[in-house]
């Protein structure tokens, strides 16, 4: 893995953990995979976007975060498991000095998390389910019993930042958001993305799946703050508003 930008060197594992490290205190950054045309599936899924770099910094990001938030739509499309000890992110967030599990926060206006899914039931950080008091009540209740922490922040519609205030209130304070597009879409609008990390895949594959599901009020403006490459894939932080980083 070689920095293009700010200064063009070569990063060992250290010099990689140093270049994705965030403040202290509360921060959200997204992480993405997508092609030069802003696709971010094949035939459904983001791997035949990643390479072996990618998934490095994938690894990582969830190493140096408290909490992986994602969207429903996601983690049972890409079938998400818990962050178990002996997983390479275990390790990593042991040789990094973190406890080596860390929870997964599942967004769902409607509860869809399955109570009786490995991402409920084998977890060893209680799997989060971030919803609404709109949500079936037996459904969260089901949740709550099969083992899964609910949080109802909103009436209606989840309340992303009230959301991440109840994160921070349990020591959840940096989270790294893995989509989907409906959930970065919903994290943009309530303002509540502090970077936005995109890997950008060498290729160009059309179709409907983007990054974002569907517009935004008007343009997010980001701020470029690293490019990193590796076999012809771009690894890019951007700093989304007022963020700051060290
Ligand atoms: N390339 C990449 O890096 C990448 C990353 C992530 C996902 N993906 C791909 O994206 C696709 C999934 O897209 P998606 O847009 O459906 O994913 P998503 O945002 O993960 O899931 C959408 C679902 O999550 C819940 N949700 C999301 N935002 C919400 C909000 N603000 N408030 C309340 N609930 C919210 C809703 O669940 P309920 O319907 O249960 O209420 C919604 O139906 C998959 O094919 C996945 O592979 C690619």
């Amino acid at each position: 893995m070689r920095r293009l930008l700010p200064e063009p060197t070569e990063l060992d594992d250290d010099a990689l953990a140093e270049a994705y490290r965030v403040p202290a205190g509360r921060f959200a950054r997204v992480n993405f995979v997508a092609s030069l045309d802003g696709a971010v599936t094949v035939d459904g899924r983001s791997a035949g976007l990643g390479s072996p770099g990618d998934r490095r910094v994938f690894r990582l990001l969830r190493a140096l975060a408290d909490v992986v938030l994602v969207g429903h739509g996601t983690a049972a499309g890409e079938g998400y498991r818990p962050v178990t000890a002996d997983s390479p992110v275990g390790r990593l967030r042991g040789a990094l000095g973190r406890t080596p599990v860390m929870p997964v926060a599942v967004v769902s206006r409607r509860a869809s998390l399955d109570p009786r899914s490995d991402l409920v039931t084998r977890a060893t950080a209680r799997t989060i389910l971030v919803t609404c008091a709109a949500a079936d009540a037996d459904r969260r209740a089901a949740l709550a019993a099969a083992g899964a922490e609910v949080l109802v922040c909103g009436d209606d519609d989840v309340d992303l930042p009230a959301a991440l205030h109840a994160l921070a209130d349990r020591g959840l304070e940096q989270v790294v958001c893995e989509g989907g597009p409906q959930l970065l879409h919903g994290a943009l609008t309530a303002g509540v993305v502090d970077e936005l990390d995109l890997s950008v895949s060498p290729a160009l594959v059309g179709g409907q799946a983007r990054l974002l599901g569907g517009a935004l009020p008007g343009p997010a403006r980001l701020a470029l703050h690293q490019v990193l490459e590796e076999d012809g894939m771009l690894f890019t932080r951007y700093t989304v508003g007022d963020a700051t980083l060290r």
